[in-house]
């Protein structure tokens, strides 16, 4: 049969295209689906027990958060880490983190989590493999007094709810935002859920008045002068997550227990402990800082971080939403000098803040956490919001209760 052909193309060069766009795009599609499965990776949560000799007695480092403790346990993760840097799988480990270590017939347990993100195109069970064979044959301490028994560390797979648990357990772990550019309480920025899940929030009658520190799941810190009028225990409540309304979790106050020594107006020894009606269950959102030994020392100029819902300027209103600001460690001596507080910082206060202003916690803010890292990323209680002329002046940074000098008040009254 004849067809007019008009302007139209031949059909063969019309099968030819088509097919040619055909085969074009099963191409780009193929590829586009290799290399998303390629650069997709996976979790990989172990659960490792390393048996391990040392020049320390396993009495000198076995109190979690103290400075023995911090230095045996990043020996050990960095010894870890090495092992790996040479990974010969697609991928690598994002953590290794001990989180305890035990006692085991006459030697010493770390008991260590270890992440690693390993491309979807390996084999699971050769990914296993190649982890334990690592674990055995590649670790070595480059100070040489340590003495891992290689062949008898153990590995456990283990999924990421029992991996979420045993981190929510230690203290001072924190889900970090991925950028910390921040930042604006005054002069701060807004906080993510998990990202300082320590901070609690006081209401007296379901009013915001304070901010508290969560160091165990029974014991709150907070700031004395909070309860100088508000006595009552039971009219007040603590809350938990980054927002007031609607809280995370919420709980009673059963008991407070403040400083004998503080008397207002001073502002010395102006801390005071929380006992919780119920003990709290740790989540992700909701876990314990860790508390510094006594001489457990912030260098002056370390980063800091303070968070809370207090107010934003002198005349401002208080946030339902936590909020974070970036301070540095100011030293006493520079802090009494005559144009900053002319000596009225004493042994159990610190000034943290930036002597330029514009960057300080504010009224609402008190009782309210002061953080900073270690190496290994744990956070510690630096101090507890307190007092300030003003906030967030030049030359007038803000005042907290110094936690490393109260710190034997805090074993004394609730054994933590
Ligand atoms: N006393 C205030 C409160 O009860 C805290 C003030 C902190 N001031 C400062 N400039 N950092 O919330």
């Amino acid at each position: 049969m004849r067809i007019s052909k008009g302007r139209c193309l031949e059909p063969w060069v019309i099968g030819l295209i088509t097919c040619v766009s055909l085969i074009a795009m099963s191409v780009c599609i193929g590829l586009t689906v290799h290399y998303v499965r390629y650069n997709q990776r996976n979790t990989y949560n172990y659960y490792s027990t390393l048996p391990f000799t040392s020049d320390k007695l396993y009495a000198e480092f076995g109190r979690e958060a103290s400075k023995n403790f911090t230095e045996m346990s990043h020996r050990i993760e960095s010894m870890v880490k090495n092992a790996f840097s040479g990974f010969p799988l697609q991928g690598e480990l994002v953590k290794a983190h001990i989180i305890k270590f035990s006692e085991e017939n006459g030697g010493v347990l770390a008991h260590m989590l270890l992440i690693f993100r390993i491309r979807s195109t390996e084999d699971p069970g050769n990914v296993n493999k190649i982890i334990e064979y690592t674990l055995h044959e590649k670790l070595r301490d480059v100070s040489g007094s340590l003495q891992v028994e290689r062949d008898s560390v153990e590995i456990k797979k283990i999924n990421k709810t029992e991996t979420d648990k045993y981190f929510n357990d230690c203290c001072g772990t924190r889900r970090s935002k991925s950028s910390n550019e921040s930042l604006r309480i005054v002069g701060g920025t807004k906080v993510e859920e998990g990202e300082w899940p320590w901070q609690a929030s006081l209401q007296w009658d379901d009013a915001h008045r304070c901010g508290a520190v969560v160091i165990s799941n029974t014991w709150l810190l907070s700031a004395a002068h909070c309860f100088r009028i508000h006595k009552d225990a039971n009219r007040w409540t603590a809350s938990f997550g980054i927002t007031i309304y609607p809280p995370t979790m919420k709980t009673g106050i059963q008991r407070i227990i403040v400083h004998e020594k503080y008397h207002y107006p001073s502002h010395e020894y102006d801390i005071a402990l929380l006992e919780l009606a119920k003990p709290i269950v740790y989540t992700n959102e909701v876990h314990r800082v860790c508390l510094p030994d006594a001489n457990h020392e912030f260098q002056p100029g370390q980063e800091l971080f303070v968070t809370g819902f207090g107010v934003q300027h002198k005349h401002g209103y208080l946030q339902n939403r936590l909020w974070q600001v970036q301070v540095e460690l100011i030293d006493t001596k520079t802090c009494n000098q005559p144009e900053v507080y002319n000596g009225a910082i004493t042994p159990t206060m610190l000034c943290a803040g930036s002597l330029e202003g514009k960057r300080d916690s504010c009224q609402g803010d008190s009782g309210g956490p002061l953080v900073g890292s270690d190496a290994r990323d744990v956070w510690y209680l630096a101090g507890i919001v307190s007092w300030g002329d003003n906030c967030a002046l030049p030359n007038k940074p803000g005042v907290y209760a110094r936690v490393t000098a109260l710190r034997d008040w805090i074993t004394e009254h609730c054994g933590i």
